[in-house]
C-alpha cells in the first residue's frame, strides 16, 4: 500500500527520497512523487507508473536538503499524475504526503471550496494540504495539529512548508510512521526498509502522535502539546535482507529462504528436556494458559490460511477448540467475546487494517489478544497483549511465501506448549519436535525439484482456470495454492475441500480445467483418491502432490510431484513449497510482474 518517506539532513534530498521510495516499492503502488525544498521554493515532481518514470523527470542535480516522497496505491481518484502525491496548497507553500483515508474529505472539501480553494486532484489527501495552509500562521506544527483535529479517518503524513527549511512534521493515526535517527540527518518513513540503509536507530510513532523533526532534533507530542517520552529502538533488519541476493525475484529468494526461516522461527524456543516450547513474549502465566478453553484466530489472506492449518493441529494435538475468522468479517458482526477464549491476531506485516481493527474490537470487549507478527514494532505487535514474532526476516515480494511457513511454525510451537500442559505426553512432544526439526532438510530436498516444477508450470501456465483441492489439515493449503497462483499469474484459480467438489464445483471440470490435488499419505488419502477419479472420469486433468514413491496416485494423475514422507501434521509445510514454486514459474512463463502483481499491495493498511 502507499509508502511515505521524508528526509532532512546534509545529503541531496531527492536521491535519498527516491532510494527510500524504491525500498518501499514492494508495498505495491501505481504512481510516485517527491517534493524538495530549495532556493526556488517547494519543487514537486510526480508521475504514474514505476519509480523509473519519476526518475526520468527529476533533474539529477536537483538541489535541496529536505523533502518528502510518496508511492501511491490509488483509493480515491484514478491513477493519474495529478492524483499522485505530494499534494500542495494553491500558493505552493505547503507540501504533504499522506497514507490512509480521510473519511470526511467531502465535507472538508466543501468547506475549503467555500473559502475559494481550487482543487487539482480527485484525492481525499489533497484536503490536508489546503487545511494546513488555511491554519498556517508561521507555525507548521500548530497548523498541522489544527488541521488534524478536523479530520476523520486514518493517516500517516509528512508535511513541510516553504518557509521552514529542514523542518518536517509527521503524524500518524492508523497508518504507520517511523523516525530514523541519523548523525545530523533524520528520516521519516512508513516502514523501516526505507531508512535502514542509513541508520539502525528508530522511533515508532503511535496513533495520534505528532513528531516535529529537523536535521538534528526531534520532538514528539500528542495532538495537543503534551510531550511524549519516546524510546529509541534498535532496528534489527539488515540491508542485505532487502536485496535480491542474486535471485531474479524476491519471491524466488523468499521461497528458497524457507530452509532458514523455518528454523529461525523455532530456534531458541524448544525445550528438549521437557519436550515443550518456550515462548517469551506471551505475557501469560502457566495458570492463565491452562485456563484457556477456546482459541480464536483472526487474520486475512495468506495469514488466514496459515492460521487455519494451525487450527487443525490445535484441536487434534492440544484438544482445544479452535476456530478462525476473517478479521474483516469479525469486526462488524458484534462478536461475542468469551472470558476464557484466547484470540490470536496473525499478520505478517502487523499493519493489516482489517486485522488491527478486529484486534481493537476484541480488546474493547475485554478479550485478550496475542499478536503473531513478522515485522518487529508493527502496530499489531505493539497493541496486542503479548505475542510471538515469527522472525522470517523482511518479506518483500507481495505474494507471501516464507511468512506462511514461519507463521505455521510459530503457531505449532504455541500448540505444542498448550498441548504439553494438557494431554500430550513427553514422548509425543519429543516426536513432534523431532519431526519439526527435520523440516529444513526436507524443504531443501523440495527446492532441488525446482526444474521439474518449472517444466510442469510451462506445460500448464496457459490454462485459464484451475482448481486446488485438499482435505483436512491440507485443505487450507489448497486454498493457499490457489491464492498464490491467481495473485501472481492472474490465472483464475479456486481452492476447495476435495470432498466439496461434488456439491457444485465439479460442474467446472472439462479438458480445459486442471485440478491440483494435495494427496499426502494420511487418513484421508483414499477419499482424495476417489475425488481424483471423479475428476478423471469427467476428462479433467489432474496434477497431484503426493508422497515419494506413491504409485497409486501416479497411476491416476496426469502429472505428479513428490514430497518427502513426514508425520501427517507436517505435510502443510511440504505441500506449500511446490505450490509456491508452481505459481512462481507459471507467472514467469506468462511474463507477469512476479514481485509486484497488478492491483496488489503488500501491507493493506486500508479497510
Ligand atoms: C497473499 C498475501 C496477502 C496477505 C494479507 C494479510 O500472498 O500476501 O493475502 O497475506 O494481505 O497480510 P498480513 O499477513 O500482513 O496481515
Amino acid at each position: 500500500m502507499c509508502g511515505i518517506v521524508g528526509y532532512s539532513g546534509f545529503r541531496q534530498a531527492s536521491s535519498v527520497l527516491i532510494a527510500g521510495l524504491k525500498r518501499l516499492e514492494y508495498r505495491g503502488y501505481d504512481s510516485s512523487g517527491i517534493s524538495v525544498l530549495n532556493t526556488q521554493g517547494l519543487v514537486t515532481f510526480k508521475k504514474t507508473g514505476k519509480i523509473i518514470n519519476l526518475q526520468q523527470i527529476v533533474p539529477k542535480d536537483l538541489q535541496g536538503l529536505s523533502g518528502i516522497g510518496h508511492t501511491r496505491w490509488a483509493t480515491h481518484g484514478g491513477v493519474t499524475d495529478r492524483n499522485a502525491h505530494p499534494h500542495n496548497d494553491g500558493k505552493n507553500s505547503i507540501s504533504i504526503v499522506h497514507n490512509g483515508i480521510i473519511e470526511n474529505y467531502i465535507s472538508l472539501k466543501e468547506m475549503l471550496k467555500a473559502d475559494g480553494v481550487v482543487f487539482k486532484s480527485e484525492t481525499d489527501s489533497e484536503v490536508l494540504a489546503h487545511l494546513v495552509a488555511k491554519f498556517y500562521e508561521d507555525d507548521l506544527e500548530k497548523a498541522v495539529k489544527k488541521a488534524l483535529t478536523l479530520v476523520k479517518g486514518t493517516y500517516g503524513i509528512i508535511c513541510m512548508h516553504r518557509d521552514k527549511p529542514g523542518i518536517l512534521v509527521g503524524a500518524r493515526n492508523g497508518s504507520p510512521l517511523v523516525l530514523g535517527i541519523g548523525e545530523k540527518e533524520m528520516f521519516l518513513a512508513s516502514d523501516v526498509s526505507a531508512v535502514i540503509g542509513y541508520t539502525k536507530q528508530g522511533i515508532y510513532l503511535v496513533d495520534r502522535e505528532v513528531i516535529i523533526v529537523d536535521e538534528n532534533n526531534y520532538r514528539s507530542t500528542d495532538l495537543g502539546y503534551q510531550e511524549l517520552d519516546k524510546k529509541v529502538e534498535h532496528i534489527s533488519w539488515e540491508l542485505e535482507e532487502l536485496e535480491k541476493g542474486g535471485y531474479p525475484h524476491f519471491m524466488l529468494k523468499e521461497i528458497f529462504e524457507q530452509v532458514d526461516s523455518i528454523p529461525r522461527a523455532y530456534s531458541g524456543r524448544i525445550d528438549e528436556d521437557l519436550a515443550t516450547a518456550k515462548l517469551g513474549g506471551l505475557n501469560m502465566t502457566n495458570r492463565e494458559l491452562l485456563d484457556v478453553e477456546r482459541i480464536k484466530i483472526i487474520a486475512a489472506g495468506t495469514s488466514f490460511h496459515a492460521g487455519w492449518v494451525a487450527c487443525y493441529l490445535m484441536e487434534s494435538m492440544a484438544r482445544i477448540p479452535c476456530s478462525i475468522e476473517l478479521a474483516s468479517e469479525l469486526r462488524y458482526r458484534n462478536p461475542i467475546v468469551e472470558k476464557n477464549t484466547l484470540y490470536l491476531a496473525l499478520s505478517q506485516s502487523g499493519e493489516t487494517a482489517d486485522t488491527l481493527y478486529a484486534l481493537r474490537e476484541i480488546q474493547r470487549k475485554g478479550g485478550r489478544v496475542l499478536g503473531i507478527c513478522n515485522v518487529v514494532g508493527s502496530t499489531i505487535a505493539r497493541e496486542s497483549d503479548g505475542g510471538v514474532y515469527i522472525h522470517s526476516g523482511p518479506e518483500i515480494a507481495v505474494a507471501s511465501t516464507k511468512a506462511f511457513t514461519s507463521q505455521i511454525t510459530a503457531l505449532y510451537l504455541f500448540t505444542l506448549l498448550l498441548a504439553r500442559m494438557r494431554s500430550l505426553s513427553w514422548e509425543e512432544g519429543t516426536t513432534f519436535i523431532n519431526n519439526l526439526k527435520k523440516l529444513p532438510e526436507m524443504m531443501q530436498s523440495l527446492l532441488e525439484t525446482k526444474d521439474q516444477i518449472a517444466a510442469l508450470a510451462k506445460k500448464y501456465a496457459h490454462y485459464q482456470d484451475f482448481l486446488f483441492l485438499g482435505r483436512g489439515i491440507n485443505y487450507p493449503g489448497a486454498l493457499e495454492g490457489a491464492l498464490k497462483l491467481k495473485e501472481i499469474s492472474y490465472i483464475h484459480a479456486e481452492g476447495f475441500s476435495a470432498a466439496e467438489i461434488k456439491h457444485g464445483p465439479i460442474a467446472l471440470i472439462n479438458e480445459e480445467t486442471p485440478s491440483f490435488f494435495l494427496v499426502p499419505d494420511d487418513g484421508l488419502k483414499s477419499k482424495v483418491i476417489s475425488n481424483m477419479k471423479e475428476i478423471k472420469a469427467r476428462k479433467g486433468l489432474v496434477i497431484a502432490l503426493a508422497v515419494e514413491g506413491d504409485e497409486e496416485v501416479a497411476e491416476i494423475a496426469d502429472d505428479v510431484l513428490y514430497v518427502p514422507r513426514t508425520h501427517d501434521f507436517f505435510y502443510p509445510f511440504l505441500m506449500a513449497l511446490p505450490q509456491q514454486l508452481f505459481a512462481y514459474y507459471c507467472a514467469l512463463e506468462l511474463e507477469r510482474d512476479v514481485d509486484q502483481p497488478r492491483n496488489l499491495a503488500k501491507s493493506v493498511t486500508v479497510e
